[in-house]
Protein backbone atom coordinates (compact mmCIF):
# COMPACT_ATOMS: atom_id res chain seq x y z
CA UNK A 1 0.00 0.00 0.00
CA UNK A 2 1.28 3.85 -0.95
CA UNK A 3 1.16 6.19 2.54
CA UNK A 4 1.54 5.93 5.96
CA UNK A 5 2.82 2.43 7.22
CA UNK A 6 4.06 2.02 10.51
CA UNK A 7 5.31 -0.85 12.38
CA UNK A 8 2.64 -2.11 15.02
CA UNK A 9 4.38 -1.05 18.06
CA UNK A 10 5.34 2.22 16.89
CA UNK A 11 1.87 2.30 15.78
CA UNK A 12 0.33 1.50 18.78
CA UNK A 13 2.92 4.15 20.57
CA UNK A 14 1.84 7.16 18.80
CA UNK A 15 -1.91 7.09 20.05
CA UNK A 16 -1.90 8.10 23.35
CA UNK A 17 -5.32 8.06 25.12
CA UNK A 18 -8.78 6.18 24.50
CA UNK A 19 -11.28 8.75 25.11
CA UNK A 20 -14.18 6.56 24.34
CA UNK A 21 -16.13 3.92 21.68
CA UNK A 22 -17.50 5.50 19.23
CA UNK A 23 -18.81 1.62 17.37
CA UNK A 24 -18.01 -1.04 15.51
CA UNK A 25 -19.41 -4.39 14.78
CA UNK A 26 -18.19 -8.58 14.73
CA UNK A 27 -15.39 -7.39 12.63
CA UNK A 28 -13.27 -4.09 14.82
CA UNK A 29 -13.83 -1.90 17.07
CA UNK A 30 -13.63 2.01 16.47
CA UNK A 31 -12.50 4.22 19.61
CA UNK A 32 -11.91 7.87 19.75
CA UNK A 33 -8.67 8.64 20.59
CA UNK A 34 -5.65 11.56 20.79
CA UNK A 35 -3.00 10.89 18.25
CA UNK A 36 -0.65 14.13 18.54
CA UNK A 37 -3.30 16.12 20.97
CA UNK A 38 -5.81 15.58 18.37
CA UNK A 39 -9.19 13.64 18.44
CA UNK A 40 -8.36 10.67 15.71
CA UNK A 41 -10.39 7.53 15.26
CA UNK A 42 -8.50 4.38 16.03
CA UNK A 43 -10.50 1.44 14.21
CA UNK A 44 -9.13 -2.07 15.52
CA UNK A 45 -10.04 -5.83 13.67
CA UNK A 46 -10.98 -8.27 16.20
CA UNK A 47 -9.30 -10.90 13.74
CA UNK A 48 -5.71 -11.15 12.41
CA UNK A 49 -6.23 -13.32 9.76
CA UNK A 50 -5.20 -13.44 6.30
CA UNK A 51 -9.08 -11.95 4.98
CA UNK A 52 -9.46 -9.39 7.96
CA UNK A 53 -6.23 -8.25 6.73
CA UNK A 54 -6.57 -7.91 3.83
CA UNK A 55 -10.23 -5.84 4.68
CA UNK A 56 -8.14 -3.92 6.64
CA UNK A 57 -5.22 -3.17 3.91
CA UNK A 58 -8.26 -2.22 1.90
CA UNK A 59 -9.69 0.52 3.71
CA UNK A 60 -6.61 2.06 4.57
CA UNK A 61 -5.39 2.30 0.89
CA UNK A 62 -8.64 3.53 -0.45
CA UNK A 63 -9.24 6.12 2.29
CA UNK A 64 -5.75 7.20 1.39
CA UNK A 65 -6.60 7.24 -2.23
CA UNK A 66 -9.75 9.29 -1.82
CA UNK A 67 -7.68 12.29 0.74
CA UNK A 68 -11.42 13.47 1.91
CA UNK A 69 -12.88 13.34 -1.36
CA UNK A 70 -16.64 12.08 -0.16
CA UNK A 71 -16.34 13.51 3.18
CA UNK A 72 -14.64 10.54 3.97
CA UNK A 73 -11.82 10.80 6.96
CA UNK A 74 -8.19 10.89 6.05
CA UNK A 75 -6.08 8.13 6.94
CA UNK A 76 -3.21 9.01 9.58
CA UNK A 77 -1.76 5.68 9.58
CA UNK A 78 -2.06 1.88 8.94
CA UNK A 79 0.21 -0.66 11.02
CA UNK A 80 2.00 -3.58 9.16
CA UNK A 81 0.72 -7.04 9.24
CA UNK A 82 -1.82 -5.98 11.84
CA UNK A 83 -5.76 -5.06 11.21
CA UNK A 84 -5.27 -1.21 12.52
CA UNK A 85 -6.11 2.07 10.90
CA UNK A 86 -5.96 5.70 12.29
CA UNK A 87 -7.78 8.36 10.42
CA UNK A 88 -9.48 11.91 10.79
CA UNK A 89 -11.96 12.11 13.41
CA UNK A 90 -15.66 13.27 11.79
CA UNK A 91 -17.62 15.08 14.69
CA UNK A 92 -20.95 14.24 13.20
CA UNK A 93 -23.87 11.91 14.71
CA UNK A 94 -24.59 8.98 12.02
CA UNK A 95 -27.66 9.03 9.47
CA UNK A 96 -29.34 6.85 12.23
CA UNK A 97 -28.88 9.12 15.15
CA UNK A 98 -30.07 11.66 12.58
CA UNK A 99 -33.12 9.86 12.13
CA UNK A 100 -33.69 7.91 15.73
CA UNK A 101 -33.11 11.93 17.36
CA UNK A 102 -35.60 13.58 15.42
CA UNK A 103 -33.06 15.92 14.19
CA UNK A 104 -34.19 15.56 10.84
CA UNK A 105 -37.82 17.27 11.00
CA UNK A 106 -38.76 18.00 7.10
CA UNK A 107 -38.64 16.69 3.90
CA UNK A 108 -36.81 19.77 2.50
CA UNK A 109 -34.20 18.89 5.07
CA UNK A 110 -33.51 15.56 3.75
CA UNK A 111 -33.91 16.59 0.45
CA UNK A 112 -30.86 18.77 0.99
CA UNK A 113 -29.21 16.00 2.90
CA UNK A 114 -29.57 13.25 -0.09
CA UNK A 115 -28.22 16.29 -2.74
CA UNK A 116 -24.93 16.24 -0.17
CA UNK A 117 -25.26 12.22 -0.50
CA UNK A 118 -25.53 12.11 -3.79
CA UNK A 119 -22.49 14.95 -4.56
CA UNK A 120 -20.26 12.55 -2.21
CA UNK A 121 -20.76 9.43 -3.83
CA UNK A 122 -20.12 11.25 -6.96
CA UNK A 123 -16.67 12.69 -5.84
CA UNK A 124 -16.04 8.77 -4.78
CA UNK A 125 -16.89 7.30 -8.07
CA UNK A 126 -15.21 9.87 -9.95
CA UNK A 127 -11.82 8.54 -8.38
CA UNK A 128 -12.71 5.07 -9.21
CA UNK A 129 -14.15 3.65 -6.17
CA UNK A 130 -17.63 1.98 -5.28
CA UNK A 131 -18.74 1.88 -1.38
CA UNK A 132 -20.26 -1.08 -1.32
CA UNK A 133 -21.64 -0.88 1.89
CA UNK A 134 -24.11 1.92 1.95
CA UNK A 135 -26.44 2.11 5.25
CA UNK A 136 -27.69 4.64 8.27
CA UNK A 137 -24.84 4.02 10.41
CA UNK A 138 -21.87 4.50 7.44
CA UNK A 139 -23.27 8.11 6.70
CA UNK A 140 -22.51 11.02 9.07
CA UNK A 141 -24.25 14.00 9.25
CA UNK A 142 -23.54 17.44 10.33
CA UNK A 143 -26.85 18.88 11.50
CA UNK A 144 -25.68 22.33 11.89
CA UNK A 145 -24.58 23.17 8.09
CA UNK A 146 -27.55 21.72 5.88
CA UNK A 147 -27.26 18.07 6.76
CA UNK A 148 -24.17 17.59 4.29
CA UNK A 149 -22.82 14.23 4.07
CA UNK A 150 -19.92 12.25 5.26
CA UNK A 151 -19.07 9.05 3.97
CA UNK A 152 -17.36 6.21 6.38
CA UNK A 153 -16.41 2.50 6.72
CA UNK A 154 -14.65 1.80 3.28
CA UNK A 155 -13.89 -1.77 4.04
CA UNK A 156 -16.14 -3.31 1.20
CA UNK A 157 -15.33 -0.51 -1.08
CA UNK A 158 -13.41 -1.77 -4.64
CA UNK A 159 -11.92 -0.27 -7.40
CA UNK A 160 -14.81 0.31 -10.35
CA UNK A 161 -15.73 -2.54 -12.81
CA UNK A 162 -12.99 -4.94 -11.17
CA UNK A 163 -15.08 -7.62 -9.55
CA UNK A 164 -12.34 -7.82 -6.48
CA UNK A 165 -10.33 -4.84 -7.21
CA UNK A 166 -8.34 -3.51 -4.12
CA UNK A 167 -10.81 -5.45 -1.70
CA UNK A 168 -10.03 -8.59 -0.41
CA UNK A 169 -11.03 -12.15 -1.92
CA UNK A 170 -14.28 -12.63 -0.94
CA UNK A 171 -15.19 -16.19 0.31
CA UNK A 172 -18.33 -18.18 0.76
CA UNK A 173 -18.93 -16.32 3.80
CA UNK A 174 -19.91 -13.43 1.86
CA UNK A 175 -21.83 -14.42 -1.20
CA UNK A 176 -23.89 -11.25 -1.44
CA UNK A 177 -20.99 -9.53 -2.39
CA UNK A 178 -19.19 -12.11 -4.38
CA UNK A 179 -22.25 -11.75 -6.93
CA UNK A 180 -22.14 -8.66 -7.18
CA UNK A 181 -20.65 -6.27 -10.36
CA UNK A 182 -19.08 -3.60 -7.98
CA UNK A 183 -20.58 -0.28 -10.40
CA UNK A 184 -21.68 3.04 -9.14
CA UNK A 185 -24.89 2.21 -9.66
CA UNK A 186 -25.37 -0.38 -6.74
CA UNK A 187 -24.05 2.50 -4.80
CA UNK A 188 -27.01 4.88 -6.20
CA UNK A 189 -29.81 1.99 -5.74
CA UNK A 190 -28.43 1.45 -2.21
CA UNK A 191 -29.00 5.40 -1.41
CA UNK A 192 -32.60 5.20 -3.65
CA UNK A 193 -33.42 2.68 -0.21
CA UNK A 194 -31.88 5.46 2.30
CA UNK A 195 -34.12 7.87 0.83
CA UNK A 196 -37.61 5.75 0.87
CA UNK A 197 -36.91 4.79 4.25
CA UNK A 198 -35.94 8.42 5.48
CA UNK A 199 -39.16 9.74 3.33
CA UNK A 200 -41.63 6.95 4.89
CA UNK A 201 -39.99 7.20 8.47
CA UNK A 202 -41.00 11.40 8.21
CA UNK A 203 -44.17 10.84 6.77
CA UNK A 204 -45.89 7.53 8.93
CA UNK A 205 -43.42 7.69 11.81
CA UNK A 206 -42.57 4.15 10.59
CA UNK A 207 -39.50 2.70 12.16
CA UNK A 208 -38.96 0.42 10.51
CA UNK A 209 -35.16 -1.60 11.15
CA UNK A 210 -33.90 2.00 12.84
CA UNK A 211 -34.36 0.95 16.66
CA UNK A 212 -31.32 -1.81 17.16
CA UNK A 213 -33.66 -2.58 20.36
CA UNK A 214 -36.50 -2.99 18.43
CA UNK A 215 -36.35 -7.13 18.81
CA UNK A 216 -36.17 -6.67 22.47
CA UNK A 217 -39.54 -5.75 22.62
CA UNK A 218 -40.30 -8.85 20.76
N1 LIG B 1 -13.82 8.72 11.12
C1 LIG B 1 -14.87 8.65 11.94
N2 LIG B 1 -15.32 9.76 12.57
C2 LIG B 1 -16.38 9.68 13.43
N3 LIG B 1 -17.04 8.55 13.72
C3 LIG B 1 -16.63 7.40 13.12
C4 LIG B 1 -15.54 7.39 12.20
N4 LIG B 1 -15.35 6.13 11.77
C5 LIG B 1 -16.28 5.38 12.39
N5 LIG B 1 -17.05 6.13 13.20
C6 LIG B 1 -18.16 5.65 14.08
O1 LIG B 1 -17.91 4.29 14.43
C7 LIG B 1 -18.95 3.45 13.88
C8 LIG B 1 -18.35 2.16 13.36
O2 LIG B 1 -17.35 2.47 12.38
P1 LIG B 1 -17.25 1.67 11.01
O3 LIG B 1 -16.06 2.14 10.28
O4 LIG B 1 -18.57 1.78 10.31
O5 LIG B 1 -17.00 0.20 11.55
P2 LIG B 1 -17.64 -1.20 11.10
O6 LIG B 1 -16.81 -1.64 9.94
O7 LIG B 1 -17.46 -2.06 12.32
O8 LIG B 1 -19.08 -0.98 10.73
C9 LIG B 1 -19.65 4.29 12.82
O9 LIG B 1 -21.00 3.89 12.64
C10 LIG B 1 -19.51 5.70 13.40
O10 LIG B 1 -20.50 5.90 14.39
MG1 LIG C 1 -19.90 0.49 9.51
Amino acid sequence: MRGPLFEKTSFIKSVTTRVRKLGGGTFSRVLLVKYKDEDAVLKVGLYNDNFHQQMFNNEAHVLFNLDGAGGAPRLIMAAVNSPMILMTYVPHPTLRDVLLQRTLQSQSQALSMFRSMALAFAQVHELGYVHLDVKKDNILVDITSDFKVYLIDFGKSCSQGDRQGTSPKYNHHMLSIVSMAPQPRKDVSSMSVLMEETFNFLTTDSISDLDPNIFSLC
